[in-house]
C-alpha cells in the first residue's frame, strides 16, 4: 500500500501524492500528476531536491560517504574488480563470467584501433585545443563510420558499440595528446590489457616502447574504476536528457564530455592540481589560502572539495589518497604537491567554515598526483576522467533504451519574463530613426 503526501494549496483545494520509496529506503514525492489535477508545477532550482527517474544502477549515501555499483560497495569493487569488470557490472548487472569476461575483452581489443582516415582529423585542430574539445569532436564523429551502431536494438548490438566506445574513447585520448605535442598517434597493441595499452598509446614512440610498471597500471586501473559512475551527476543526467530524445550512444556520450568539462564537475581534478601548484610556487601560506577561500568575496573555491551529495568523506577520495601515497612510495617519487594537499584537507577539516558547511575532499582532490606521478599532463585529467566515465554514460544510456515507458525528458519552467506588449517601432525604440526592417 503506497503512502500519501497531502499537499494543501493556498486555495484550499488539498491533493494526495503518492510516496515513492527506494530500494535503500530514500523517500521521494511522485509529482507526475501534480499539474494536470492542480495547475501547479514545482520549482527545485539546480535540481537539488528533485529525482529525475528511478535507476538501478549506482546508489550514493552522502551522509554516510556510501558508494555502491549495482549494490557493491566501491571498496570491494577497488580491492577485487578491473576496471573493464567495472563496466560490464555497471552496464548489464551483474558480474560477467568468464566467458563474458573474455568475449568483451575480445570486442575492445577488436574495436582499439582508429579508421586509417579518422586519424586525419586530429591535425585539423591547432597544437593549443583542449583535448575536452578534440574528444567530444571526435566521439561524435565515431558515429559516421559507425553507421549501424546509430540504432541499437538489441543487447548484441549494445556490447559491440559500449566495446567501440569505451576502447576508442582511449585511442582518441591518446591520439589527441600525441598531436597536441606533435608525436606520432601510436597504434593500440592487441597483447596489452586496457589500461596498460592506454599508456602505452600515451607514452610509446614508434622507435621505443614504453612498457609501462604492473603498480602505474593497477593506479590508473583504480582511478579508471573510481570514476566510472557516480548517479544524477551533471555529465550523467546530460547523457540521460540526451538520450531520453532518443539520440545513438555516440551523440548521447559526446553531450556528456562537454558536460563533465566544467570546473565544478570534471574539470575540478585539472583545477585542483592548478591551485595546489600555484600555492606551492607562491609564497601564500596554506591558513592565507583558506582564509582568502572562506572569504566569499574573494570567489576563490577550495577546488576538490565540497559535493552536492556528499556531505561526509567522498568514498573515493579516501581510497584515492592511499592510491597516491603508494604509487609516489612505489616510484620512488616525492610530490610536494602531495604533502600540500594533505596539509590544505588537515586545516580545512578542522575549520568551522568547513566544518559547517559539511564540505570534505571529493573524489578530485588527491586524484590529480596519481596522473602526475604518472606522467599524464593536467591538460589531459578530465579526458582521463571521462574515459573513466563512459561505462556509467553507457549504463544510464541503455537504462533509458531498455525501458518501454521511457520518455523524453522535457522540463518546465517558471516564466519571469516580460508579459504580452505592444510592437516598437524603429522610430519608438530611441537611438537613430532608421527605418523599420519591414
Ligand atoms: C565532481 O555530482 C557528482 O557526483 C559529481 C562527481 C562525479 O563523480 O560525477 O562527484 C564529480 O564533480 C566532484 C565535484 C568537483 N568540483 C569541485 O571540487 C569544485 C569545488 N566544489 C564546489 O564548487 C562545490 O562544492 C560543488 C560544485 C561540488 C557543489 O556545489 P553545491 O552543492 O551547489 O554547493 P554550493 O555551491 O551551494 O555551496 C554551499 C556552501 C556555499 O557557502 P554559503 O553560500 O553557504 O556561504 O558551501 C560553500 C559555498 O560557498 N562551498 C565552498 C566550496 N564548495 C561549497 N566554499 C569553498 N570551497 C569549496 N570548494
Amino acid at each position: 500500500m503506497t503512502a500519501n503526501a497531502v499537499l494543501t494549496l493556498p486555495d484550499g483545494q488539498t491533493v494526495a501524492l503518492p510516496v515513492v520509496v527506494g530500494s535503500e529506503g530514500e523517500k521521494a514525492i511522485d509529482i507526475s500528476r501534480l499539474r494536470y489535477r492542480t495547475g501547479h508545477i514545482t520549482v527545485d532550482d539546480a535540481y537539488e531536491n528533485t529525482g529525475s527517474c528511478r535507476s538501478a544502477i549506482t546508489f550514493i549515501d552522502g551522509d554516510r560517504g556510501v558508494l555502491r555499483y549495482r549494490g557493491y560497495p566501491i571498496e570491494e569493487v577497488a580491492k577485487r574488480s578491473t576496471f573493464i569488470e567495472a563496466a560490464q557490472l555497471l552496464i548489464w548487472g551483474e558480474l560477467p563470467t568468464t566467458e563474458q569476461r573474455m568475449r568483451f575483452s575480445d570486442l575492445l581489443t577488436d574495436n582499439s584501433a582508429l579508421p586509417e582516415d579518422f586519424r586525419r582529423h586530429f591535425s585539423g585542430f591547432p597544437p593549443h585545443a583542449h583535448p575536452m574539445s578534440i574528444l567530444s569532436a571526435m566521439i561524435n564523429c565515431l558515429q559516421a563510420y559507425d553507421l549501424p551502431g546509430q540504432v541499437i536494438d538489441d543487447e548484441e548490438e549494445l556490447e559491440r558499440v559500449a566495446a567501440s566506445l569505451i576502447s576508442k574513447v582511449r585511442t582518441i585520448a591518446s591520439a589527441a595528446y600525441k598531436s597536441s605535442i606533435s608525436e606520432p598517434i601510436m597504434y593500440p597493441r592487441y597483447d596489452m590489457k586496457y589500461t596498460e595499452n592506454f599508456l602505452h598509446m600515451m607514452f610509446s614512440r614508434p622507435y621505443r616502447d614504453y612498457v609501462p610498471s604492473p603498480e602505474a597500471t593497477r593506479a590508473l586501473d583504480l582511478f579508471l574504476m573510481l570514476h566510472a559512475d557516480h548517479e544524477q551527476n551533471c555529465s550523467t543526467s546530460t547523457v540521460r536528457m540526451v538520450a531520453s530524445g532518443q539520440a545513438n550512444l555516440y551523440a548521447s556520450a559526446a553531450a556528456g564530455v562537454c558536460a563533465l568539462w566544467g570546473r565544478l564537475h570534471g574539470g575540478a581534478n585539472q583545477a585542483v592540481l592548478e591551485m595546489l601548484t600555484a600555492i606551492q610556487t607562491s609564497d601564500v601560506s596554506i591558513h592565507d589560502y583558506v582564509t582568502k577561500v572562506k572569504d566569499r568575496r574573494s570567489k576563490v573555491r577550495l577546488m576538490g572539495f565540497g559535493h552536492r551529495v556528499y556531505k561526509n568523506f567522498d568514498p573515493r577520495a579516501l581510497i584515492l589518497k592511499k592510491a597516491a601515497d603508494d604509487l609516489l612510495d612505489q616510484m620512488h617519487v616525492a610530490d610536494p604537491r602531495l604533502e600540500l594537499a594533505r596539509q590544505l584537507e588537515a586545516v580545512a577539516l578542522a575549520d568551522d567554515y568547513f566544518i559547517e558547511r559539511r564540505l570534505y575532499p571529493n573524489v578530485d582532490f588527491y586524484s590529480g598526483i596519481i596522473l602526475t606521478a604518472l606522467g599524464i599532463p593536467v591538460e589531459m585529467f578530465t579526458v582521463l576522467f571521462a574515459i573513466g566515465r563512459m561505462p556509467g554514460w553507457i549504463a544510464n544510456w541503455a537504462e533509458i533504451h531498455r525501458d518501454p515507458e521511457s520518455r523524453i525528458y522535457r522540463p518546465r519552467q517558471v516564466y519571469v519574463g516580460q508579459t504580452e506588449r505592444p510592437w516598437l517601432l524603429q522610430s519608438q525604440r530611441g537611438g537613430s530613426s532608421e527605418p523599420d526592417p519591414v
